[in-house]
């Protein structure tokens, strides 16, 4: 029988392609039981649930055990790092994320992102932000796409300037229902083009999150570029508390586009809260329907990755014209079926994060019993 230094001797030969590091320097071996009979129980945790390199370990797990002389069996589970965790090893790997303190006050963050451009990422932000609103929730909309920011347009708010104020913050522009919205452009003139990559625009980012004055928000969504770039990688190293939103298409041959997706989602080290259709059909005044953009891509995107599809979003007129016009159409147009799918969408999103426990109720006059023991006589 191995002992338990040679069991995790032999899994130092797991490497974690994404950290290219071996799973034990990493320490996400978590539980190793060897049992007499011969079979050996291990439990390695993953950064994400819906980790696409789960069927490498799987398979480099056993073979690294089932090697060993003795072993009649290899059973491998998987749990997923807390982010206490993620954050311990974030450090471990000299990666930065902010300091303690900065974004006290905000509830939950969500990135919205996507593997590819043009799904509609910055429309379902700026509605489910709405929605969020309308359901009582303070929200503010950070807007990353610093290469092609659309928020502020989605708002209203174009041509606005970010100023500092007396505590020397950055205060963010209030949009419609007070929603807080901060975005490169408030910083540049519209025909500047943000040339930012690398330190400097990782130090902007930062600076988006740190020196703004957001207050207490019970939800910050951020609007990412397409794609694990630059700006996706930097947002997931400073919050790794973050959760993740996947936006994508009903397309069936979006396979590849559903594996990016996952491969970003797993590059991203965020867990993925789940997905939201988007462009889900078209529906005639009539009530006939067509899937012009195919059918299926979110429920398969959202089985592969074993997270919740949050909703799916019809394709309205009065979603882009609403979106184009400075008002979501959540707001605007809240009859629309887009816009109360967004709406339950939001809904979904907020089932799914954690609630603060109501105030203690004031303890109640003892009631009169209703019914009376009979009296024995
Ligand atoms: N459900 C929908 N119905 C109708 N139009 C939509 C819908 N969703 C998005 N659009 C339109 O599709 C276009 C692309 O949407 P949007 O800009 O939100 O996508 P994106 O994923 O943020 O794009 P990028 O990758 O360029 O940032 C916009 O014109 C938007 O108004
Ligand atoms: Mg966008």
């Amino acid at each position: 029988m191995p002992t338990n230094d040679q069991v995790t001797d032999a899994l130092r030969a797991v490497i974690d392609p994404e950290l290219r590091q071996d799973i034990v320097t990493l320490g996400m071996v978590r539980k190793l039981d060897i049992h007499a009979n011969g079979v050996v129980d291990v439990t390695v945790s993953l950064t994400t649930a819906g980790c696409p390199i789960r069927d490498h370990f799987q398979t480099s797990v056993y073979n690294a055990i089932n090697a060993l002389d003795g072993v009649v069996g290899v059973n491998v589970s998987f749990d997923v790092l807390s982010s206490d965790e993620k954050q311990a090893l974030r450090g471990k790997l000299g990666r930065k994320s902010l300091p303690e303190g900065a974004l006290a006050e905000v509830k939950n963050i969500i990135c919205v992102g996507s593997g590819k451009g043009g799904v509609g990422k910055s429309s379902v932000t700026a509605n489910l932000a709405a929605a969020l609103t309308a359901a009582g929730k303070q929200v503010g909309v950070m807007d990353a796409d610093v290469w092609g920011y659309s928020q502020p347009r989605m708002f209203g708010l174009g041509g606005g300037r970010a100023r500092a104020n007396e505590r020397r913050k950055i205060e963010p522009l209030v949009g419609p229902e007070g929603i807080k919205v901060v975005s490169i452009g408030f910083f540049v003139n519209e025909e500047q083009a943000v040339v930012w990559r690398g330190a400097m625009l990782h130090k902007a980012l930062q600076q988006f999150l740190e020196d703004v004055e957001w207050g207490a928000l019970d939800y910050l969504l951020i609007d990412l570029p397409p794609g694990t770039g630059d700006v996706s990688m930097t947002l997931s190293q400073l919050l790794p508390q973050a959760k993740f939103v996947i936006v994508t298409t009903p397309q069936a041959v979006a396979q590849s586009v559903a594996r990016r997706s996952a491969e970003m989602a797993a590059k991203l080290e965020l867990e993925v809260a789940g997905i939201v259709e988007n462009m889900a059909g078209f529906t005639t005044p009539d009530g006939d329907s067509y899937p012009i953009f195919g059918e299926g891509g979110g429920r398969m995107l959202a089985e592969e990755l074993e997270v919740p599809l949050l909703g799916q979003i019809p394709l309205t007129m009065a979603l882009r014209q609403h979106s184009d016009g400075g008002l979501p159409a959540v707001i605007s147009a809240p009859e629309d079926a887009a816009s109360q799918a967004l709406v339950a969408t939001a809904k979904q999103l907020i089932s799914l994060s954690p609630v603060d426990l109501p105030m203690m109720a004031e303890p109640e006059e003892p009631k009169p019993v209703g019914m009376s023991l009979p009296v024995i006589s």
